[in-house]
Protein backbone atom coordinates (compact mmCIF):
# COMPACT_ATOMS: atom_id res chain seq x y z
CA UNK A 1 0.00 0.00 0.00
CA UNK A 2 3.30 2.11 0.39
CA UNK A 3 3.76 1.97 -2.99
CA UNK A 4 7.51 1.62 -2.82
CA UNK A 5 7.76 4.41 -0.25
CA UNK A 6 9.51 3.96 3.08
CA UNK A 7 6.39 4.94 5.10
CA UNK A 8 2.58 6.58 4.44
CA UNK A 9 3.95 9.78 5.25
CA UNK A 10 6.61 9.73 2.55
CA UNK A 11 4.18 8.96 -0.03
CA UNK A 12 1.46 11.30 0.74
CA UNK A 13 4.35 13.87 0.82
CA UNK A 14 4.95 12.97 -2.55
CA UNK A 15 1.46 13.15 -3.43
CA UNK A 16 1.07 16.70 -2.82
CA UNK A 17 1.33 17.87 -6.28
CA UNK A 18 -1.49 15.62 -6.93
CA UNK A 19 -3.41 16.77 -4.20
CA UNK A 20 -3.64 20.22 -5.12
CA UNK A 21 -3.97 19.49 -8.75
CA UNK A 22 -7.44 16.96 -8.24
CA UNK A 23 -8.70 19.71 -5.49
CA UNK A 24 -8.85 22.17 -8.25
CA UNK A 25 -9.65 19.62 -10.95
CA UNK A 26 -13.33 20.86 -12.46
CA UNK A 27 -13.55 23.74 -10.64
CA UNK A 28 -11.95 26.13 -12.15
CA UNK A 29 -13.47 26.74 -15.73
CA UNK A 30 -12.68 29.74 -18.10
CA UNK A 31 -10.40 31.77 -15.68
CA UNK A 32 -13.78 31.15 -12.97
CA UNK A 33 -14.25 29.02 -9.84
CA UNK A 34 -17.00 26.72 -9.79
CA UNK A 35 -18.19 25.29 -6.78
CA UNK A 36 -21.34 23.74 -7.36
CA UNK A 37 -21.07 22.11 -3.62
CA UNK A 38 -22.09 25.83 -2.56
CA UNK A 39 -25.02 26.06 -4.76
CA UNK A 40 -27.25 26.90 -1.22
CA UNK A 41 -25.24 30.10 -0.76
CA UNK A 42 -26.43 32.27 -3.48
CA UNK A 43 -24.63 35.33 -4.65
CA UNK A 44 -26.98 37.16 -2.40
CA UNK A 45 -25.97 35.51 0.95
CA UNK A 46 -22.74 35.42 0.31
CA UNK A 47 -22.53 39.46 -0.31
CA UNK A 48 -24.15 39.84 3.11
CA UNK A 49 -21.20 37.78 5.12
CA UNK A 50 -19.85 40.36 7.45
CA UNK A 51 -17.05 38.34 9.03
CA UNK A 52 -15.79 34.95 8.73
CA UNK A 53 -14.65 32.91 11.42
CA UNK A 54 -12.82 29.50 10.94
CA UNK A 55 -12.57 26.50 13.07
CA UNK A 56 -10.09 23.68 13.14
CA UNK A 57 -7.58 22.03 15.11
CA UNK A 58 -3.12 21.51 14.61
CA UNK A 59 -2.47 21.74 10.82
CA UNK A 60 -6.04 22.64 9.74
CA UNK A 61 -5.82 25.70 11.66
CA UNK A 62 -2.63 26.52 10.38
CA UNK A 63 -4.22 25.84 7.18
CA UNK A 64 -7.03 28.40 8.16
CA UNK A 65 -4.15 31.25 9.05
CA UNK A 66 -3.20 31.00 5.61
CA UNK A 67 -6.20 31.28 4.18
CA UNK A 68 -6.96 34.27 6.24
CA UNK A 69 -4.28 36.88 4.66
CA UNK A 70 -5.83 35.70 1.31
CA UNK A 71 -9.54 35.92 1.75
CA UNK A 72 -9.25 39.05 3.87
CA UNK A 73 -6.93 40.56 0.59
CA UNK A 74 -8.76 39.34 -2.15
CA UNK A 75 -12.63 39.34 -0.80
CA UNK A 76 -12.11 42.16 2.26
CA UNK A 77 -13.67 40.51 4.67
CA UNK A 78 -12.73 40.39 7.55
CA UNK A 79 -11.79 36.46 8.72
CA UNK A 80 -10.97 35.38 12.29
CA UNK A 81 -8.97 31.35 13.04
CA UNK A 82 -9.96 30.07 15.84
CA UNK A 83 -8.80 26.83 17.36
CA UNK A 84 -12.26 24.97 18.15
CA UNK A 85 -12.36 23.88 21.56
CA UNK A 86 -11.49 27.44 22.99
CA UNK A 87 -14.70 28.90 20.48
CA UNK A 88 -16.95 26.75 21.61
CA UNK A 89 -16.27 27.54 25.58
CA UNK A 90 -15.42 31.81 25.45
CA UNK A 91 -19.30 32.65 24.70
CA UNK A 92 -18.36 33.57 20.58
CA UNK A 93 -20.18 36.90 19.32
CA UNK A 94 -22.19 34.78 16.50
CA UNK A 95 -25.25 35.90 14.21
CA UNK A 96 -26.49 35.41 10.68
CA UNK A 97 -23.79 37.81 8.96
CA UNK A 98 -21.21 35.28 10.22
CA UNK A 99 -19.87 32.28 8.15
CA UNK A 100 -18.58 29.63 10.00
CA UNK A 101 -16.05 27.65 8.15
CA UNK A 102 -14.81 24.31 9.57
CA UNK A 103 -11.63 22.98 8.30
CA UNK A 104 -11.10 19.03 9.39
CA UNK A 105 -9.57 16.26 7.21
CA UNK A 106 -11.03 13.73 8.67
CA UNK A 107 -14.19 14.97 9.07
CA UNK A 108 -14.64 13.29 12.57
CA UNK A 109 -12.47 15.45 15.08
CA UNK A 110 -14.87 15.65 18.14
CA UNK A 111 -13.78 19.67 19.02
CA UNK A 112 -14.45 20.73 15.49
CA UNK A 113 -17.39 18.36 15.23
CA UNK A 114 -18.67 20.37 18.81
CA UNK A 115 -17.88 23.78 17.57
CA UNK A 116 -20.23 23.77 13.96
CA UNK A 117 -22.95 22.04 16.34
CA UNK A 118 -22.45 24.90 18.58
CA UNK A 119 -22.01 27.62 15.78
CA UNK A 120 -25.11 26.40 14.19
CA UNK A 121 -26.86 26.46 17.70
CA UNK A 122 -26.12 30.21 17.38
CA UNK A 123 -27.50 30.76 14.08
CA UNK A 124 -24.53 31.28 11.73
CA UNK A 125 -24.08 29.47 8.26
CA UNK A 126 -21.54 26.91 8.29
CA UNK A 127 -19.56 25.39 5.26
CA UNK A 128 -16.98 22.26 6.06
CA UNK A 129 -13.30 21.79 4.49
CA UNK A 130 -13.18 18.04 4.14
CA UNK A 131 -11.08 15.60 3.20
CA UNK A 132 -13.18 12.28 4.38
CA UNK A 133 -16.43 12.02 1.98
CA UNK A 134 -19.46 11.38 4.39
CA UNK A 135 -17.98 12.55 7.29
CA UNK A 136 -19.83 13.40 10.44
CA UNK A 137 -18.46 17.09 10.12
CA UNK A 138 -19.73 17.94 6.67
CA UNK A 139 -23.03 15.99 7.51
CA UNK A 140 -23.32 18.35 10.40
CA UNK A 141 -22.37 21.05 7.87
CA UNK A 142 -24.83 23.25 5.76
CA UNK A 143 -22.67 23.22 2.75
CA UNK A 144 -19.38 21.09 2.08
CA UNK A 145 -16.58 21.86 -0.30
CA UNK A 146 -13.97 18.49 -0.56
CA UNK A 147 -10.48 18.43 -1.14
CA UNK A 148 -9.55 15.75 -2.48
CA UNK A 149 -6.13 14.47 -1.74
CA UNK A 150 -7.00 11.38 -1.37
CA UNK A 151 -6.75 9.30 2.01
CA UNK A 152 -3.98 10.57 4.43
CA UNK A 153 -2.87 7.24 6.67
CA UNK A 154 -0.16 8.98 8.07
CA UNK A 155 -1.01 11.09 11.61
CA UNK A 156 0.96 13.59 10.35
CA UNK A 157 -1.23 15.64 8.13
CA UNK A 158 0.90 16.82 4.91
CA UNK A 159 -1.19 16.59 1.15
CA UNK A 160 -4.70 17.06 3.29
CA UNK A 161 -2.83 20.71 4.59
CA UNK A 162 -1.67 21.58 0.91
CA UNK A 163 -5.02 20.58 -0.47
CA UNK A 164 -7.14 22.44 2.46
CA UNK A 165 -5.36 25.32 1.35
CA UNK A 166 -5.82 25.40 -2.25
CA UNK A 167 -9.94 24.34 -1.86
CA UNK A 168 -9.95 27.77 0.81
CA UNK A 169 -8.04 29.91 -2.31
CA UNK A 170 -10.68 28.90 -4.34
CA UNK A 171 -13.22 29.73 -2.22
CA UNK A 172 -12.05 33.05 -1.38
CA UNK A 173 -11.67 33.55 -5.01
CA UNK A 174 -15.48 33.17 -5.25
CA UNK A 175 -15.87 34.97 -2.76
CA UNK A 176 -13.77 37.91 -4.36
CA UNK A 177 -15.76 37.74 -7.49
CA UNK A 178 -19.46 37.73 -6.05
CA UNK A 179 -18.28 40.61 -4.01
CA UNK A 180 -16.70 41.95 -6.86
CA UNK A 181 -13.62 42.79 -4.78
CA UNK A 182 -11.25 41.62 -7.76
CA UNK A 183 -11.10 42.38 -11.22
CA UNK A 184 -11.75 39.85 -13.55
CA UNK A 185 -7.98 40.02 -14.54
CA UNK A 186 -6.98 40.20 -10.93
CA UNK A 187 -9.13 36.86 -10.90
CA UNK A 188 -7.82 35.05 -13.32
CA UNK A 189 -4.34 36.25 -12.46
CA UNK A 190 -4.51 34.68 -9.22
CA UNK A 191 -6.21 31.08 -10.40
CA UNK A 192 -2.92 31.01 -12.83
CA UNK A 193 -0.92 31.21 -9.84
CA UNK A 194 -3.06 28.56 -7.69
CA UNK A 195 -2.98 25.99 -10.91
CA UNK A 196 0.75 26.36 -11.18
CA UNK A 197 1.21 25.03 -8.01
CA UNK A 198 1.01 21.42 -8.10
CA UNK A 199 4.09 21.77 -10.79
CA UNK A 200 6.23 23.72 -8.68
CA UNK A 201 5.58 21.38 -5.94
CA UNK A 202 7.35 18.84 -7.90
CA UNK A 203 10.25 21.15 -7.68
CA UNK A 204 10.24 21.41 -4.54
CA UNK A 205 9.89 17.42 -3.98
CA UNK A 206 13.15 17.20 -6.01
CA UNK A 207 15.08 18.87 -3.44
CA UNK A 208 13.92 16.52 -1.07
CA UNK A 209 17.28 14.49 -0.53
CA UNK A 210 19.37 17.56 0.37
CA UNK A 211 16.93 18.35 3.11
CA UNK A 212 17.30 14.69 4.38
CA UNK A 213 21.10 15.38 4.39
CA UNK A 214 20.42 18.37 6.88
CA UNK A 215 18.18 16.57 8.86
CA UNK A 216 20.45 13.68 9.05
CA UNK A 217 23.24 16.04 10.23
CA UNK A 218 20.83 17.97 12.91
CA UNK A 219 20.00 14.66 14.73
CA UNK A 220 20.80 15.14 17.68
CA UNK A 221 19.34 18.62 18.15
CA UNK A 222 17.62 19.44 21.21
CA UNK A 223 15.85 22.31 20.29
CA UNK A 224 14.75 23.94 16.89
CA UNK A 225 12.82 27.44 15.87
CA UNK A 226 11.26 28.62 13.31
CA UNK A 227 10.34 32.16 12.01
CA UNK A 228 8.22 33.50 9.43
CA UNK A 229 5.74 36.66 8.73
CA UNK A 230 2.82 37.47 6.61
CA UNK A 231 1.85 33.58 4.97
CA UNK A 232 5.31 32.63 6.54
CA UNK A 233 4.37 32.91 9.77
CA UNK A 234 1.51 30.13 10.48
CA UNK A 235 3.91 28.06 7.89
CA UNK A 236 6.41 28.28 10.72
CA UNK A 237 3.89 27.02 13.49
CA UNK A 238 3.52 24.06 10.85
CA UNK A 239 6.85 23.41 10.43
CA UNK A 240 7.26 23.33 14.63
CA UNK A 241 4.48 21.11 15.18
CA UNK A 242 5.94 18.61 12.31
CA UNK A 243 8.72 18.47 14.47
CA UNK A 244 7.18 18.32 17.53
CA UNK A 245 5.29 15.40 16.73
CA UNK A 246 7.45 13.40 14.52
CA UNK A 247 10.91 14.16 16.17
CA UNK A 248 9.71 14.57 19.88
CA UNK A 249 12.26 18.05 19.55
CA UNK A 250 11.29 20.89 21.13
CA UNK A 251 10.27 22.97 18.39
CA UNK A 252 8.36 26.87 18.29
CA UNK A 253 7.61 28.57 15.61
CA UNK A 254 7.40 32.20 15.89
CA UNK A 255 5.99 35.71 13.54
CA UNK A 256 9.56 36.80 12.71
CA UNK A 257 8.42 40.58 13.99
CA UNK A 258 8.03 39.25 17.36
CA UNK A 259 11.62 38.26 17.54
CA UNK A 260 12.68 41.36 19.81
CA UNK A 261 9.85 40.94 22.06
CA UNK A 262 10.81 37.95 23.80
CA UNK A 263 11.97 35.31 21.46
CA UNK A 264 15.79 36.55 21.00
CA UNK A 265 16.34 35.47 23.94
CA UNK A 266 16.14 32.10 23.18
CA UNK A 267 19.03 32.38 20.98
CA UNK A 268 22.41 30.94 21.45
CA UNK A 269 25.15 30.01 19.77
CA UNK A 270 24.28 26.66 18.28
CA UNK A 271 20.59 27.43 18.09
CA UNK A 272 19.14 26.19 14.96
CA UNK A 273 16.69 28.27 12.96
CA UNK A 274 14.48 27.65 10.16
CA UNK A 275 13.27 31.33 8.57
CA UNK A 276 10.74 31.02 5.82
CA UNK A 277 12.11 34.19 3.83
CA UNK A 278 9.24 36.01 1.66
CA UNK A 279 9.70 36.81 -1.79
CA UNK A 280 12.27 39.87 -2.76
CA UNK A 281 10.03 40.86 -5.78
CA UNK A 282 6.52 40.36 -3.81
CA UNK A 283 7.14 41.14 -0.41
CA UNK A 284 9.62 44.16 -0.89
CA UNK A 285 8.77 45.79 2.62
CA UNK A 286 8.71 42.55 4.50
CA UNK A 287 12.07 40.70 2.79
CA UNK A 288 14.46 43.12 3.49
CA UNK A 289 13.05 42.78 7.47
CA UNK A 290 13.97 39.29 7.59
CA UNK A 291 16.58 39.65 6.26
CA UNK A 292 17.65 41.79 8.78
CA UNK A 293 16.37 39.36 11.72
CA UNK A 294 18.71 36.88 10.21
CA UNK A 295 21.05 38.90 10.50
CA UNK A 296 20.40 39.29 14.46
CA UNK A 297 20.01 36.10 15.19
CA UNK A 298 23.19 35.13 12.64
CA UNK A 299 25.12 37.89 15.11
CA UNK A 300 24.11 35.72 18.17
CA UNK A 301 25.15 32.66 17.03
CA UNK A 302 22.09 30.90 15.86
CA UNK A 303 22.69 28.31 12.48
CA UNK A 304 20.17 30.10 10.12
CA UNK A 305 18.33 27.36 7.74
CA UNK A 306 16.88 29.73 5.04
CA UNK A 307 14.02 29.04 2.76
CA UNK A 308 14.06 31.54 -0.08
CA UNK A 309 13.05 31.78 -3.38
CA UNK A 310 15.05 30.48 -6.24
CA UNK A 311 17.45 33.21 -7.55
CA UNK A 312 17.34 35.75 -3.51
CA UNK A 313 20.89 36.39 -2.88
CA UNK A 314 20.09 38.50 -0.13
CA UNK A 315 20.04 35.73 2.11
CA UNK A 316 23.62 34.18 1.06
CA UNK A 317 26.04 35.70 3.45
CA UNK A 318 23.82 35.25 6.51
CA UNK A 319 22.61 31.51 6.10
CA UNK A 320 24.13 28.43 7.01
CA UNK A 321 21.78 26.90 4.62
CA UNK A 322 19.52 27.78 1.94
CA UNK A 323 16.95 25.62 0.51
CA UNK A 324 15.14 27.35 -2.57
CA UNK A 325 11.62 27.42 -3.57
CA UNK A 326 10.52 28.30 -7.09
CA UNK A 327 8.91 32.07 -7.92
CA UNK A 328 5.47 32.21 -6.77
CA UNK A 329 3.10 35.30 -5.97
CA UNK A 330 3.45 35.56 -1.92
CA UNK A 331 0.28 34.37 -0.91
CA UNK A 332 0.93 30.98 -2.67
CA UNK A 333 4.53 31.02 -1.30
CA UNK A 334 3.26 28.71 1.76
CA UNK A 335 1.97 25.89 -0.17
CA UNK A 336 5.69 25.30 -1.54
CA UNK A 337 7.70 26.80 1.54
CA UNK A 338 5.97 23.82 3.68
CA UNK A 339 7.26 20.95 1.82
CA UNK A 340 11.16 21.10 3.10
CA UNK A 341 9.41 21.59 6.52
CA UNK A 342 7.92 18.53 6.50
CA UNK A 343 10.57 16.54 4.94
CA UNK A 344 12.72 17.57 7.45
CA UNK A 345 10.60 16.26 10.02
CA UNK A 346 10.20 12.97 8.42
CA UNK A 347 13.75 12.78 7.79
CA UNK A 348 15.08 13.49 11.12
CA UNK A 349 12.26 11.37 13.33
CA UNK A 350 13.92 8.56 11.30
CA UNK A 351 17.20 9.54 11.61
CA UNK A 352 16.27 8.97 15.02
CA UNK A 353 14.96 5.35 14.78
CA UNK A 354 11.27 6.69 15.22
CA UNK A 355 8.28 5.62 13.28
CA UNK A 356 6.49 8.52 11.20
CA UNK A 357 3.86 7.16 10.30
CA UNK A 358 2.65 6.39 14.13
CA UNK A 359 4.15 8.95 17.07
CA UNK A 360 3.74 8.08 20.05
CA UNK A 361 0.94 9.36 22.14
CA UNK A 362 -1.52 10.55 18.73
CA UNK A 363 -4.16 9.41 17.19
CA UNK A 364 -5.16 9.95 13.29
CA UNK A 365 -7.88 11.48 14.26
CA UNK A 366 -8.98 13.10 17.73
CA UNK A 367 -12.27 11.52 18.15
CA UNK A 368 -12.88 12.36 21.63
CA UNK A 369 -12.58 16.28 23.43
O1 LIG B 1 -8.75 15.56 10.93
P1 LIG B 1 -8.48 16.99 11.32
O2 LIG B 1 -7.98 17.79 10.16
O3 LIG B 1 -9.65 17.64 11.98
O4 LIG B 1 -7.31 16.92 12.38
C1 LIG B 1 -6.86 18.09 13.02
C2 LIG B 1 -5.60 17.84 13.79
O5 LIG B 1 -5.80 16.85 14.78
C3 LIG B 1 -4.45 17.39 12.87
O6 LIG B 1 -4.20 18.30 11.85
C4 LIG B 1 -3.15 17.18 13.67
O7 LIG B 1 -2.69 18.41 14.17
C5 LIG B 1 -2.09 16.49 12.81
N1 LIG B 1 -1.58 15.32 13.48
C6 LIG B 1 -0.94 17.38 12.47
O8 LIG B 1 0.00 16.75 11.66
Amino acid sequence: EKGGWSSFMRKEVSEQPEAVRNTLLGRVVDHQVVIPELADFGDEELRAVRRITVIACGTAAYAGMVAKYAIEQWARVPVEVELSHEFRYREPVLDADTLVVSISQSGETMDTLMAVKYAREMGARTISICNTQGATIPRESHAVVYTHAGPEVAVASTKAFVAQIAALYLFGLHLARVRGTLTAEQLAEQLAELQAVPEKLETVLGQAERVGELAHWMADTRSVLFLGRHVGYPIAMEGALKLKELAYIHAEGFAAGELKHGPIALIEPGQPVFVVVPSPRGSATLHPKVVSNIQEIRARGARVIAIAEAGDAAVLPFADEVLRIPLAAPLFEPLLAVVPLQIFAMELAQAKGLDVDQPRNLAKSVTVE
